[in-house]
């Protein structure tokens, strides 16, 4: 569980699973007003999160102002509103959001105004996939955390779940299992 600067009313640790799905509350009943609602997914290290939107309907608003749900990692993966086809707000769309790291966080804000308002149908808010993919340590743009180790200095071979170092021939993977010496010969 991620503890966040300004803990919200409710949190949910979301299980260690390699899937799993996320639905906004009461969905797909129309959302509670003045609601926050977090969910921190958390996979396996060696994965990153993959997570899509199925179904997405929330009051449009500029900049997503007062109803949205925010995607981050550790850095902001955007702020999202509306409905398909809605001219203000931000719908998600078929996009699919990819975390550095195995983690992502998902937070829902609602305003005072979705229930019971008489005169407009009300937003039904989402609902979420999510899924664990291997992380290809090997990948060149996939750079290593800055608290890991450095990347490996002849050969990487990714599996999943993770990666392991070799050398090229004459030379001895250390004690590191990152870097590779040469063998003295006499
Ligand atoms: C948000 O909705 C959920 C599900 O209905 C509820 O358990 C939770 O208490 C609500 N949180 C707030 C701050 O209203």
């Amino acid at each position: 569980l991620r503890l966040s600067p300004h803990p919200p009313a409710r949190s949910s640790p979301v299980p260690r699973k390699l899937f799993g799905e996320i639905r906004s509350p009461s969905y797909p009943k129309p959302y509670p007003n003045n609601n926050v609602s977090t969910w921190d997914i958390h996979v396996p290290k060696g994965y990153v999160v993959k997570l899509t939107f199925k179904y997405f309907d929330l009051e449009p608003s500029e900049s997503c102002f007062y109803d949205y749900v925010k995607v981050s990692d550790k850095k902001n993966l955007g702020r999202y509103c509306g409905q398909l086809g809605s001219t203000t707000g931000s719908h998600p769309g078929t996009k699919e959001f990819v975390s550095r790291g195995n983690r992502m966080h998902l937070e829902f804000h609602s305003d005072f105004s979705n229930e019971d308002n008489g005169t407009v149908i009300p937003y039904r808010g989402f609902l979420a996939y999510y899924r664990a993919v291997d992380l290809d340590e090997c990948d060149p743009n996939n750079a290593a955390e800055k608290d890991e180790r450095p990347r490996c200095q002849h050969f990487c071979h990714n599996y999943v779940g993770g990666y392991f170092c070799s050398c090229r021939t004459g030379y001895q993977l250390q004690s590191d299992h990152h870097s590779c010496k040469g063998k003295l010969e006499f």
